[in-house]
């Protein structure tokens, strides 16, 4: 049975908040892949992409996911474009069931208007490049076992839903066991 709950979703769809809920919740550990990244390399995001390029961070980020994936028990938070990778997909759909937040266009840029730290919209904050871009990224954000709209509901709502989706499975677990004698 897979253990850990790896939530993918575009920036500002509110992975590391509803992550830090779900954990404590469930009484799991938290990982968020970004920062892992800062603490192991010992620079922000924003300065990866700034000395090193979105090359390199790209590089770091497939390194981390390798090693969080192999985890148990954990509440895995990743950064907008993990799913970019199909090796880092592979890799975490092993030991977790992927739950995929979205928002829309505009909540998006509301939530990360006002902060500077998404070097991917440095060049361009827009709503409309927010939507190009989410665009491009859909087919793979769509990909997931779970897909929660975080626009309207509140977290506790949404903490609900993922509870119920874990059961199902659990019940899914029971089932295909009885009919295998196990
Ligand atoms: C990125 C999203 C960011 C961070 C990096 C690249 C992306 O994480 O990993 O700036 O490609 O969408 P958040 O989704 O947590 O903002």
């Amino acid at each position: 049975m897979k253990t850990n709950l790896v939530l993918i979703g575009f920036m500002g769809t509110g992975k590391t908040s509803l992550g830090r809920k779900l954990a404590k919740t469930l009484n799991k550990d938290f990982i968020d892949t970004d920062l892992e990244i800062e603490k192991l390399t010992g620079l922000s995001i924003t300065l990866i992409f700034k000395k090193h390029g979105e090359i390199r961070f790209r590089s770091e980020e497939k390194l981390m996911i390798k090693k969080v994936a192999m985890k148990d028990e954990c509440v895995i938070s990743t950064g907008g474009g993990v799913v970019l990778a199909p090796e880092n997909m592979k890799a975490l759909r092993k030991k977790g069931w992927i739950i995929s937040l979205t928002a829309s266009p505009e909540i998006v840029y509301s939530r990360i208007a006002k902060r500077n730290n998404r070097p991917l919209l440095y060049k361009h904050k827009s709503i409309e490049y927010i939507e190009f871009l989410m665009k491009q990224r859909e087919p793979y954000y769509k990909q997931a076992d779970l897909l929660l709209d975080t626009s309207k509901a509140d977290s506790n709502t949404l903490v609900e839903r993922v509870i119920e989706f874990l059961k199902e499975k659990e019940l899914d677990e029971t089932d295909q066991n009885t009919i295998k004698g196990t």
